[in-house]
Formats: C-alpha cells, structure tokens, sequence
C-alpha cells in the first residue's frame, strides 16, 4: 500500500471546500494541498472539472491542476485526484495537463504506482504492516502499467434516482451512460478512474433506507465499466453501524472484493467513527476525509463535513493500522486552515492533539 495497510484519501480541497459560501483565493487552497502533501497523506482529492455554474467553488480546479503540475507537488510521490461528471470535464482536464507536457510532468520521480493488495476476505485481513510507512510506494496500477502522470478521476452516480437529479441532473442511467466515454478516455491515457457511489446509506431526499441491493447493483456496473476503485458514500451522514454492516455484506456476498472498496463518510450524525470501524472490521482498507472535517455536499442540505483526518487517524492508529500520516502535521493544517475559512475546527483528536 502506498503507506502502510491503510490508505487514507484526503478530501479536503475538493468535498471539504466546495460547500463554502465565501470564495476562498487560489493560494489558500494551493498552500492546503501543498501543506497535506507533506504528511505522508498519498491521496489528495484537489478539486473538481464540474460546472461553475453549479459549484462556484471549484471553478479554479483547472488552474490547481496547473499549478500541481508544474511545482514541486508532482514529485513528491502523492496522487492528486478531480471529479469529473461528464467527458467535457475530463477533456478540460487533459487540456490542462497536456499543455503542460515538458514541464515537471516528464519527471520520472512524480510516478504514483498503485501495488495490487492481498484479497482480505472478511474478518480475517490484518491490520498492520511491516512496510516502512515512509517508502515511496510501488507496485503496478489496477491494470498492471504505470501511470502516466500521478493524477486520477472520479466520477460520481448517486444510489438514488431523486439525488442524481439534484447532484447531476440527469437519471442514475443516463449518469452511467455518461461514464462510460470518461471511463474509455481515461483508460487510452492510463489514468485511474474512482466512482462514487452517493448516499449509499440514506438519502437527503428520499430518507434513510437505500436498498443496499441497488447500491451492489451499480457497484458491479461501475466495475464492469472499468472503475478502478469505488468508494461508497455516505453523503447525509445517516449511516448507522448496523446498516454500514448490512450494506458491506451485501456488497461482499454481490462478489465485489473489499480490496476494491473505500468508504466515505461524513459525519453528520457522529456516526462515521463508528461506521470506519464496522468498515474496517469487514476488512475495508481505503478511508476518505477531510482535514477539520470540513465540507458537506451543496446538494444535500444539512450535511456536515466529512469524517475528520486527525480524528480518523486517532481511531486508526489506535487500532494497530499503519497509514504512514503525521497526525499531529495534520492538526496542525487543520487548526491552520480552520482559521482561514474562519468556521470553527471540527476535528476533535485534531483540536486535543494540539492542547497536549
Ligand atoms: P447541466 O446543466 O445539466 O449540464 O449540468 P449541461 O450539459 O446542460 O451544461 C450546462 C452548462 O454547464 C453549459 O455551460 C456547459 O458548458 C457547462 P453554458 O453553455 O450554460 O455556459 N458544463 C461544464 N462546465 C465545466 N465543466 C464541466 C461541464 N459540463 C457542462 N464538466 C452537470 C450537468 C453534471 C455539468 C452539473 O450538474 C454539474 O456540474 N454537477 C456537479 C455537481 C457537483 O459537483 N456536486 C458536488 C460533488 S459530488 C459530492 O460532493 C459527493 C461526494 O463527495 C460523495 C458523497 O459524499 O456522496 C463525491
Ligand atoms: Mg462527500
């Protein structure tokens, strides 16, 4: 794994800042990336190539992808991901990264090599490592090829038909309609695809109980399409432990390998702890989250943040897990950006940590 036996992917830049109201400047989220990129956190979620017009925030990813591009973040053995809901999204990216050929990109030290996991068939993965946690990491990609440029996509379905509508605008199969030719695209330029599945565990809009059979059910199409990783969402925060559970099941005994699989909570209901442990148990070993536990999704109203680094990784380490990240650098970035936005720091391991 690229630290240890668990990978932690940091939403922050992306899930932690799209919902805020006021517009935060370039350098603030540039020097966020820049600060997490030092703390062994591999995974950055940077931001998002959606509509402006629908997420005002995100409207300078492109130039975050420049900037990461051609600074000292390409070589530092992290990967950088962005959302894309449709191929125009992806082709403003490669747009980007193309005009960017012959800079720092040509360096071979900025390759982000994806090793293939053990399986860790239910309850019986281990949770710690002998791997040095501050290694470069290696090994091949999903596919077995390096990657050409340290940076991936995400999209993102919605496990219920109202939440697409609201999220992307179109039906949950006019959503996969639109993934493929992403999907195709990004294969021929070996970039590594995630998907999302939002509101995997209840909906802002049409309540809690999202059939865990749907949520398979698209799983397997997402795969079948080519998605490299899924990451399940909890977007309302809604989850509990028994139906965290339920779901994992479902999507074990569906023939779908936990060594696929990240989980991404948020914590509105102070459920996601809770939930990362369920998960982990059932042998998960990707987590998402953002530093402060900042964010929420403009589209489901009342969603808090996601679960917060420092507090994820508190949780974890407590546990035995490896994950390679400086928690106290951590809280530090997360008290610092916290200030910036001027909203309170909702990291609680992150606000101790820093009181010790
Ligand atoms: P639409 O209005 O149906 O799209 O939006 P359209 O194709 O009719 O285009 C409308 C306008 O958007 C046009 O511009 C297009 O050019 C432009 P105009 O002619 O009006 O000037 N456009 C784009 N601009 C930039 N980049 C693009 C793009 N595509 C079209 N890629 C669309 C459909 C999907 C574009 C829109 O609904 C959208 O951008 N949605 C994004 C919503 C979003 O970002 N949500 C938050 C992220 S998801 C999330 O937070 C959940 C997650 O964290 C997991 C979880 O917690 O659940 C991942
Ligand atoms: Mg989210």
């Amino acid at each position: 794994r690229p630290a240890g036996d668990v990978r932690i992917v940091e939403v922050g830049p992306r899930d932690g800042l799209q919902n805020e109201k006021n517009t935060i400047s370039l350098s603030t989220k540039l020097e966020l990336i820049d600060k997490l990129s030092r703390t062994g956190l591999h995974n950055i979620e940077a931001g998002a190539f959606v509509s402006p017009k629908w997420v005002p925030q995100m409207a300078n990813s492109a130039e975050i992808l420049e900037h990461i591009l051609d600074s000292p973040l390409i070589t530092r053995g992290n990967a950088y991901s962005f959302l894309v809901p449709n191929v125009k999204g992806l082709e403003n990216l490669l747009a980007v990264s193309d005009a960017n050929k012959g800079s720092k990109t040509s360096s071979s030290t900025g390759k982000y090599n994806y090793p293939t996991p053990p399986p860790s068939p239910e309850g019986t993965a281990p949770i710690t490592s002998t791997q040095d946690p501050n290694e470069m990491p290696s090994g091949s990609t999903a596919q077995g090829e390096a990657l050409a440029l340290p940076i991936e996509v995400s999209v993102f379905a919605a496990a219920t038909e109202t939440f697409s509508r609201k999220n992307i605008n179109c039906t949950i199969e006019e959503s996969l309609d639109r993934f493929r030719p992403i999907m195709a695209l990004a294969k021929t330029r070996n970039i590594r695809v995630r998907a999302y599945i939002s509101v995997a565990l209840g909906c802002p809009y049409e309540g809690p109980d999202v059939s865990a059979s749907k949520v398979a059910e698209l799983a397997a199409t997402l795969f079948e399409m080519g998605a490299d990783e899924i990451s399940v969402a909890d977007t309302t925060g809604m989850g509990t432990a028994p139906r965290t559970k339920e779901l994992l099941r479902t999507l074990s005994a569906s023939g779908i390998q936990n060594q696929d699989l990240a989980v991404h909570f948020h914590d509105t209901y102070g459920q996601a702890l809770v939930n990362t442990v369920v998960a982990l148990e059932h042998g998960i070993r990707v987590f998402d989250s953002s530093v402060a536990g900042l964010g929420g999704c403009p589209f489901s109203k009342g969603a808090t943040g996601n679960v917060a680094t420092e507090d994820l990784l508190h949780c974890l380490h407590s546990l035995g897990a490896k994950t390679g990240v400086d928690v106290e650098k951590v809280a530090e970035i997360g008290a610092w950006i916290s200030d910036e936005l001027g909203r309170p720091n909702e990291s609680r391991a992150g606000k101790a940590i820093l009181a010790r």
